[in-house]
């Protein structure tokens, strides 16, 4: 199935395209429920007045209405509401369950059979909705039901896109059992169904706790759509949580109750003194105005200034993916309410699933929003990497000095700084011991230590966090003498996490460090902060040999590595705002020839391997291996099935995604063999 790419990824978020035969349209996205007969906002009004690129109707509603019925076996459902854009259908599950229709009123493989005939774009099964006070037999019972009818309706789908939603109430094993057995079928987007109840009553913790569960087990090529979820105030959070996919009733429902959306809540319109609000509903009159409009008029009123706020969340959330910088804006309205932080938190802890999937060295700051900024995977990411990856565990002299990670780190520790760079690794080390882990010398410009803004005071979780990182470096190392330099920064305070396992002595002025550092030969400048950047990114032991090829070029405005060059020509490059490698075609050849780690490798059938040594982007569809160790956002090796090199690049997509997704780029080729 070809109808699914992703551009950009942050946290579990995806800034993707959906493409239907009625269009291709932009996730994550929200379709706003429209009811084929009564929809008070036309539905083409809906895309040219609120920019909605697709919408969602009900299937069983047009069925059980002559009119309605006939229409759309006879002009499409596109006919029936005069919209030309895609268009999903749901079944009619809802309403079975919020009315509590008879069993059998609808028949699961007729309804599937109408919503083709009709010619939605995507339609839906008829899933059996389990209610979150479901015991757990009944609920197992709703997905094995679901199951049952989800096989057999896809026979019945022909070419539109089949929804397959995913049931099992609260109960997170029997999500995950009912996502891993819908991905073995041909689906094409998987909703979580069963949750419009958890959210109206503020559950949303739960309703995370079901995305993730269904998300572990799901193939990441297919969309996910969280049925039901229309309020601006969780979108952020569950985008966050990956969800692609949203319907809105609620800016209907809510303007009927005479209540407004925000992002950050709802409020009632009779408590109104102002409407906090700037579309173009609220800039264009006053709260009072609104109120005495009459009824008719003001539901619509309401409706639209619902719609606007909801459609111009959704484009704050796409912004927000390619800045890198959902986890702020999820953050901001998980501080609306209480329910909504904890519903952060439940993605937060997922820190194994939020590491394979958030894109390394993406480049954005990270800014200090609270207990929650400590464990972002760019900070958890690049702990565990110096944990495994740094290369110099054994010293003479260790030398950790508290910062507060301003940058450059060495502008307030030059002396400190420089004594220890002309020195070599068995003489002497220094980390930096910052608000969010240490940050040995030779990685202090590698991302995130450059892009990271805390402020001067941090919350006891931060402390804690940053202080276990710091006692799992230290315990690791081996030295014969530490020292801790007393400096006026917050993080001296860590000291206390270090001193029951180590002997450390305390300096309190940078000049002592002539004394302490122990005389060694000097290493070539740089070249011990090589050995370390090639070890973090690529997992690489770099040669002497090589080392000794090499020409260092550093920047003269910055006095940073800038290329590693080998008779004048470019091997390597540091970008600025990472600090992290790229290297050229022949650096490409360099990192085979230095045995980068598999992980770094992505191999490309043959015909394909020929595009990409043209210069063109290695495409998912063609990708026959990738680590499921390889993130997004790395320096890639592509190579063709003899294991040649044909181009380098930056990964697009995880070792897992590139092999599940038939559409788009996995690796985005910087240099390639024939164009270089
Ligand atoms: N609309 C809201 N929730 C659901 C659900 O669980 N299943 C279906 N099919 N539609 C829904
Ligand atoms: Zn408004």
């Amino acid at each position: 199935m070809e109808h699914f790419e992703v551009k950009n990824k942050d946290f579990l978020a995806r800034l993707g395209r959906f493409t239907t035969s009625h269009g291709t349209v932009d996730t994550p996205l929200l379709m706003p429920v429209v009811h084929p007969g009564k929809s008070q906002i036309k539905p083409k009004n809906l895309r040219n007045e609120f920019g909605f690129q697709m919408l969602i109707t009900n299937s069983y509603i047009i069925k059980s209405r002559n009119e309605f019925r006939e229409r759309a076996l006879r002009e499409g459902v596109h006919g029936l509401l005069d919209f030309d854009g895609p268009i999903m259908t749901d079944s009619g599950t809802f309403q079975m369950y919020f009315h509590g229709l008879p069993e059998g009123e609808i028949d699961p493989l007729d309804i599937v059979q109408f919503q083709r005939e009709i010619g939605s774009d995507v339609g839906t099964i008829l899933d059996v909705f389990s209610e979150p006070d479901a015991g757990r037999a009944q609920a197992e019972e709703d997905v094995k039901v679901s199951l049952e009818r989800a096989e057999k309706s896809i026979g019945e789908k022909g070419s539109m896109y089949l929804a397959g939603t995913i049931q099992g109430g609260v109960y997170e094993g029997l999500r995950e059992e009912a996502a891993s057995r819908m991905a073995a079928l041909d689906i094409d987007i998987h909703p979580i169904g069963g949750v419009v109840p958890l959210m109206e009553r503020y559950r949303f913790a739960e309703v995370i706790r079901a995305t993730l569960a269904a998300k572990k087990h799901l193939p990441p090529n297919r969309p996910v759509h969280l049925f039901g979820c229309g309020h601006p105030m969780f979108m952020a959070i569950a985008a966050l949580a990956g969800c692609d996919f949203f319907d809105s009733a609620s800016y209907a429902k809510f303007a009927d109750a005479g209540r407004i959306l925000l992002p950050t809540g709802t409020a009632h319109l009779e408590n109104l003194r102002e409407l906090p609000c700037d579309c173009p509903i609220c800039s264009g009159m006053t709260a009072d105005d609104l109120k005495q409009l009459p009824e008719k008029e003001r539901v619509i009123s309401l409706m639209r200034h619902n719609l606007y706020v909801t459609a111009s969340e959704m484009r704050r959330i796409r912004q927000s993916i390619v800045d890198g910088k959902l986890i702020e804006l999820a953050s901001a309205r998980a501080r609306s309410h209480p329910s909504l932080q904890e519903a952060l938190q439940v993605i937060i802890n997922s820190q194994a699933m939020l590491e394979e999937n958030d894109p390394v060295g993406k480049g954005s700051s990270i800014f200090y929003t609270g207990p929650e900024t400590i464990v972002h995977p760019a900070f958890v990411r690049h702990h565990l990497r110096t944990i495994r990856r740094y290369p110099f565990w054994a010293t003479d002299t260790l030398l950790l000095v508290p910062h507060m990670g301003d940058r450059p780190f060495s502008d307030t520790t030059a002396l400190i700084a420089d004594a220890v760079r002309t020195t070599l690794p068995e003489k002497a080390i220094l980390f930096y011991v910052t608000p969010f882990g240490v940050v040995p010398l030779e990685l202090e410009h590698v991302y995130p230590a450059q892009q990271t803004v805390f402020p001067k005071t941090i919350d006891a979780y931060t402390v804690k966090t940053a202080k276990a990182r710091l006692l799992e470096i230290v315990e690791k190392m081996r030295f014969r003498k530490a020292y801790w330099f007393l400096r006026d920064v917050y993080t001296s305070k860590f000291l206390s996490a270090v001193t029951p396992v180590t002997e450390i002595e305390t300096l309190d002025s940078a000049t002592a460090i002539a004394e302490v550092i122990p005389k060694g030969e000097e290493d070539r400048e740089g070249l011990r902060k090589l050995r370390a950047l090639f070890a973090f990114q690529w997992e690489i032991d770099i040669s002497d040999d090589f080392l000794e090829s090499i020409e260092v070029v550093y920047s003269r405005s910055t006095g940073k590595i800038r290329h590693l060059k080998r008779d004048g020509e470019i091997l390597f490059t540091v970008v600025p705002t990472t600090g992290m490698l790229t290297p050229t075609f022949e650096g490409g050849l360099e990192l085979l020839s230095q045995r980068v780690a598999e992980d770094y490798v992505v191999t490309m059938e043959e015909e394909a391997s020929e595009f990409v040594a043209a210069g063109k982007s290695a495409l998912a569809k063609f990708v026959t291996r990738a680590s499921p160790a390889l993130r997004a956002g790395e320096e890639t090796v592509v190579v063709d099935p003899a294991g040649n090199l044909v181009g380098v690049g930056k990964s697009v997509l995880n070792g897992q995604e590139m092999l599940a997704f038939d559409r788009g780029v996995a690796v985005m080729t910087r240099h390639s063999k024939r164009l270089d």
